[in-house]
């Protein structure tokens, strides 16, 4: 089935797909053991132009949206979910600069990004500030043609192999959010320093690093937008994302079933393939619905994002929290399918349960998309009995 996608999103797709089976697959599961990021792999990607893909044309891209990053995550995220986060993690840290970012700040940051000279990361989250992302404390503090900027970033996806941060913090505190502004950070600005690196339960074969600006000085050519925006391009920056991650969700998902349909196929029980056995059908029947399920979720939201359509915040969160429950529940099935063997890790599945388990967590806790949902419905109610 294609789903409706166009020409050359198939052909992004079937070049993705290659890639992933023929490069990421193979080494996914030494990744994960050992933990590593792998160069070789941003090498190859920035060589296939999937950098490129989401930077607009006159900025030296293909001019794609969320879509066909939708497409990207999704096809790498069934080699390895880890391996997604150094594409689509790196489209969170330079969306800002895409979405909001004056055309100077375009000119000097897109191009190389677009060839796939770095990697980009997001900056938002602090020890005091997780969900409730408005009461960052990060400050900014304007001294003549810099700003300087102390305080410390956690859970940083790409931290320490970015370049390029994208990084939100207080310039005014009184205001609360509307004191919050984002700023484009370097990794050779002075007082910008790397903190601890995580040891994760799963998406393993990506950097996640505290991120600490030690009286850090930021050229005031990189705020981005105005003071005081900061928190609303966080967000704007976040509706584009989501997808993503629910694209990666289903990635994992697509992958975690056809491991259990291959292994339903091939293990033995009871004198029959265990594929023959009505329980195991009827989980398998259930697994794939759900996973078409999310896929058409996944690929609505990111079109109508992508026509530029306004308050794209509730499908956004709609389609990340119903995609990682999905992922979550389908690889957890696919691990009992495997029985014993699922839980060892001699076997690929149980990688993908560990990694699922991340997308119902970050770029918002599937808590925070539901309050995202249940806001703009009494929004849109409310608006509907006004006017
Ligand atoms: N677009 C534009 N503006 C928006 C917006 C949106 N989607 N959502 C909110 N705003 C505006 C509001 O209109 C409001 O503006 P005014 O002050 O002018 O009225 C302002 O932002 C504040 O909005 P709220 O009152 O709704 O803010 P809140 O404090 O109640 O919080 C929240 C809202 C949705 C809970 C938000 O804090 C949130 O999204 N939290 C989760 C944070 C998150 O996703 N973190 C993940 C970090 S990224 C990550 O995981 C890293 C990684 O490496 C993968």
């Amino acid at each position: 089935m294609d789903y409706f996608l166009t020409e050359e999103q198939i052909a992004l797709r079937d070049l993705v797909r290659k890639i992933a089976d023929e490069k990421v697959r193979p080494i996914a599961a030494q990744l994960d053991r050992e933990g590593t990021f792998s160069w070789e792999l941003v090498k190859i990607f920035a060589d296939a132009g999937f950098y490129g893909v989401i930077i607009p044309e006159e900025y030296g891209g293909m001019g794609q949206g969320v879509m066909e990053l939708t497409i990207m995550s999704e096809e790498l995220a069934k080699a390895c979910a880890g391996v997604t986060l150094c594409v689509a993690a790196s489209a969170l840290g330079i969306f800002p600069v895409i979405i909001s970012a004056n055309d100077e700040q375009k000119s000097r940051y897109l191009p190389d990004y677009a060839e796939g000279k770095y990697i980009a990361a997001f900056c938002l989250t602090e020890p005091e500030a997780g969900s409730d992302a408005g009461s960052i404390s990060t400050r900014a503090v304007r001294d003549g043609d810099e700003y300087v900027l102390n305080g410390t970033k956690i859970f940083i996806t790409n931290g320490g192999v970015a370049k390029v941060y994208t990084v939100i913090a207080m310039t005014d505190p009184s205001k609360g959010s509307r004191g919050a502004s984002a700023f484009i950070v370097q990794d050779d600005f002075p007082g910008f320093k790397l903190g601890k690196e995580e040891d994760k339960m799963g998406i393993r074969a990506s950097t996640t690093r505290e991120i600490v600006f030690d009286d850090c000085r930021v050229p005031v050519k990189n705020l981005i937008g105005r003071e005081g925006e900061g928190f609303k391009v966080a967000m704007r920056t976040l509706d584009k994302s989501r997808p993503g991650v629910a694209a990666q969700a289903l990635g994992i998902a697509q992958g975690a079933l056809d491991l259990a349909i291959d292994y339903a196929r091939q293990r033995v029980q009871f004198g029959q393939p265990i594929a023959s056995l009505q329980g195991i059908q009827f989980m398998l029947a259930d697994m794939a619905t759900q996973v078409e399920a999310a896929r058409t979720l996944v690929y609505a939201a990111a079109r109508f994002i992508d026509s530029d359509a306004k308050n794209v915040g509730k499908i956004s969160a709609m389609c990340k929290l119903y995609a990682s429950d999905v992922a979550m529940k389908v690889t957890t099935d696919a691990v009992q399918i495997f029985g014993g063997y699922g839980y060892m890790r001699d076997y690929p599945i149980e990688k993908l349960m560990r990694d699922a388990k991340i997308t119902q967590i970050y770029e918002g806790t599937n808590q925070i998309q539901r309050m995202v949902i249940a806001r703009s419905l009494i929004r849109e109610a409310a608006a509907k009995r006004a006017g």
